[in-house]
């Protein structure tokens, strides 16, 4: 009796985890009504179930982004790197202003979760899955830098990345948006570069930083840049205003 126990809560557990993500992804999906979510949800998972947990490529997830196709925005798009907080503490209030690809459906569905499949199985798991630098192949990780190279591919005019003036390293050589994005755009689609640098009280860099000369070099020619230190207050008044015109945030 004690094992029939033991199997059916754990049998139960694990049904409602599998629920419980596909119920997240579902709902999140639905919040855009604009695409058939039941349908994203199978071609999301082609790329990850049944497959070892360290073998998923970054094009597994071609099908899933041509499902639903990131919409060029010209001139809203905002890139960021390690200052999520402070940005979509900013876009979720002026999508008027900018848009991140955690605004979009495929970016919003998959924000903050975690995932993986099993060989021999049919499940989505959500815990014992790799972690982010585990494995180079893992579901998560190839997700991202797919979804943020077929983002970078639409980029167009005047672009604008918040970078972290609180970090030693404002530009990583290792960071998506140095490997994945910023190689991706293009000087016949992207005008400029605008480059926020989050500026907090204590604050070890600023536009002036070395990293960022590794940065100008590795935009596209013909592509501009600039870049303004501004700070987090500043930032957050901007969003909490919806009066200040997205040109006068900064
Ligand atoms: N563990 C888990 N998740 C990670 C990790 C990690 N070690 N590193 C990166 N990520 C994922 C998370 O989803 C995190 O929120 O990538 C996101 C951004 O990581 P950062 O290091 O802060 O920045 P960066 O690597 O430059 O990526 C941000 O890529 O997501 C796109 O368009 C987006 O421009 C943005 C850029």
């Amino acid at each position: 009796i004690v094992i029939v126990i033991i199997a059916v809560v754990l049998g139960l557990t694990l049904r409602q985890n599998k629920s419980e993500f596909e119920s997240t992804f579902l709902s999140r999906c639905e919040k855009f009504n604009q695409y058939d979510c039941k349908k994203l949800w199978g071609v999301f998972q082609q790329a990850y179930v049944d497959k070892d947990p360290c073998k998923v490529l970054v094009e597994a997830y071609n099908p899933l982004i041509a499902a639903a196709p990131f919409k060029p925005q010209c001139n809203k798009t905002m890139f960021w790197s390690k200052t999520k907080d402070v940005v979509h503490g900013f876009t979720d209030k002026r999508k008027d202003c900018f848009v991140t690809l955690e605004d979009t459906l495929l970016g919003s569905v998959l924000d903050g979760l975690t995932w993986c499949g099993k060989e021999g199985s049919k499940d989505t798991f959500t815990s014992g899955c790799p972690g982010w630098s585990e494995c180079e192949n893992n579901p998560v990780r190839s997700f991202w830098i797919c979804a943020s190279a077929a983002f970078a591919d639409v980029a167009c005019g005047d672009v604008t990345a918040m970078l972290n003036g609180s970090i030693n390293t404002p530009f990583n050589p290792t960071s998506i948006f140095a490997s994945v994005e910023v190689p991706r755009f293009n000087a016949s689609r992207v005008k400029k570069l605008n480059v926020v640098m989050v500026i907090q009280k204590n604050n070890i860099s600023n536009c002036n930083h070395s990293s960022l000369k590794n940065l100008t070099q590795a935009l596209d020619t013909g592509i501009t840049y600039s870049c303004k230190d501004v700070s987090e207050s500043r930032i957050q008044e901007c969003g909490a205003k919806p009066e200040i015109a997205c040109g006068a945030c900064w």
